[in-house]
Formats: structure tokens, sequence, C-alpha cells
């Protein structure tokens, strides 16, 4: 996969040099090209932001220096042989970033991301791009941050660790919370590793078993605790045929029972107290 960064702060990227997507780059499996947009910022200041139009606070990132940006790395990437470019616009108005939207970019063979300060850029600027690529704009969640290269970095680890041969183990993201398959929409549970004994905490009995069918059951069972604890909603809209008897009996033990639709919610009386 190539990935493409155009931003005001390429420093802010190094820790794409780091870890997991660092290995990845060194491996030859991940391309990425950090540019700095102010080289497209022609006058002596290397202006790239102008005061809104319509007024108000802040500074909105000119179309000049983005389109130029862009169209150099579109140009570029081709000449390397790169294909079928999606651009990617961080910003707090944008569609959430999901495990699910992950999936979908990490199949994508090349992404260019477009990280801002200040306001955000000028409109304009996804509007003509969109006419000749897919546009995603994306939110990794609901805050501001000071600009978009720390999503881009958060963006990016989810894609990486998503390519083929890039987790030594290749079944590793199997089993992560919002993953598609058996665990599907529940929060991964608790995990341990020796020692057997820490400060007077030892390891649930069923783990050392060995008997895989019991520590699966378990381990579901954990997922349900934590889902229900930290996110209510994920079980609220999980469809119940998702749910088998001994799901049921566990999210019973919980406090959750179906409603007339079906669906699982919180009984009255557990949520009373
Ligand atoms: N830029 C500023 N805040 C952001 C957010 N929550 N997600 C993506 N980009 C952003």
């Amino acid at each position: 996969m190539r990935i493409d960064v155009v931003t005001i702060f390429p420093e802010y990227l190094d820790p794409l040099n780091v870890s997991l997507v660092g290995k990845a780059r060194a491996r030859g499996q991940l391309d990425v090209r950090v540019h700095d947009l102010r080289q497209w910022a022609h006058d002596k200041h290397n202006t790239v932001d102008d005061t809104p139009y319509g007024g108000g606070p802040g500074m909105v990132m000119k179309t000049g220096p983005w389109g130029e940006a862009l169209d150099e790395s579109l140009a570029d990437g081709y000449e390397a042989g790169a294909h079928l470019p999606a651009l990617v616009v961080p910003t707090p108005s944008g569609r959430p970033f999901t495990q699910r939207l992950a999936v979908e970019l990490s199949a994508r063979p090349w992404l260019i991301f477009t990280p801002a300060r200040y306001e955000g850029i000028d409109t304009r600027v996804t509007e003509e791009y969109a006419t000749r690529l897919p546009v995603y704009e994306v939110s990794i969640g609901d805050y501001v941050l000071a600009g978009g290269e720390a999503a881009v970095l958060v963006i990016t680890e989810a894609v990486a660790r998503l390519l083929p041969g890039v987790l030594g183990n290749a079944e590793s993201h199997q089993d992560d919370s919002f993953a598609p398959g058996p665990m599907a929409d529940l929060l991964e549970g608790p995990v341990y590793t020796k020692p057997p004994q820490w400060r007077g905490r030892g390891i649930p009995e069923v783990l050392l078993s060995g008997h895989h069918g019991k520590i699966a059951r378990w381990r579901r069972d954990e997922a349900f605790r934590r889902t229900v604890t930290n996110r209510p909603d994920l079980i609220e809209r999980c469809d119940p045929a998702a749910f088998n008897k001994k799901d049921r009996e566990m999210l019973s033990i919980l406090g959750w029972q179906p409603g007339p639709d079906g669906r699982f919610g919180r009984s009255p009386e557990a949520v009373e107290e």
C-alpha cells in the first residue's frame, strides 16, 4: 500500500517510523511519503491560510497550496505505479472511524491524507478531488483536536495492521473487538500471562484447564461483562439472532432481557439500581 500525507507539520508523522508501521515500511509492505504543504506556498511567508469568507474566528487553509500538493502527489504516485487513490480527509465533521472503515481502507492500494490545521481546508478542495477520486471525510471521535495529524497516525496504524503479512500471526486480528466473526460487536475481555501469581492475584482457573470449549465460553462471558459495562450501546444494537442460549443466560445474569422486538436491553430492576 502507498500512503501520502500532506501536512504543515511533517515531523508530527515521525512516529510512522516506529513499531508496527515502521517495520511494515522497512519491509516494503507500506510506502509512506510525507510532504510539507508549505513547499507549495509561494509567497515569502509560505502562507497556507487566510481569513474565512463570511467572517468568524480562526483561519481557513487556502485552495492553492492544497491543489498543487495533491496534483503533484497524484502525478508522482501514478508515475511510481500506484493506482486507485482515495483521499482521506481527517475532520471532526467526518464520518466516524470504525474497524469496518479500517478494513475498507486497508483494501485500497493508495491513500492520500490531508490533515488540516486551523478551521479546516477551503471546501472547494475536497469538492474538486471528489470529482476524480473517492473521498473519505473521517472523524476519529467526538472531540476536536488541534489538527488532523494525530488522526492520520490513528487511521494509518489501524489500517496497516490489517495489511497481509504485517502482523506476525496472520490470525491475530480476527478476534479483535469490533472485528467481524464470533466476537462481533463485543469488546474483548481480560487477558493474562505469566507469572501465575502476582501480588496475591491468580489466574482464572479455566484458563489453566486446557479445555478449549470452556475457555472460549469463559472468554465470551467476560466479553459480555465488559461490553455491558463499557459499551451497553453495542449490546442494544446487536441482532439478537447472534446470541445463543448461553449468551442469553449470561446477559440475564448481567441484568439484560429481550424486549418486545427481541433486542436486548437492561431489565428495569437493573436500571433502577
Ligand atoms: N481534526 C480535528 N479533530 C479531529 C477529529 N476528531 N477527527 C479527525 N480529524 C480531526
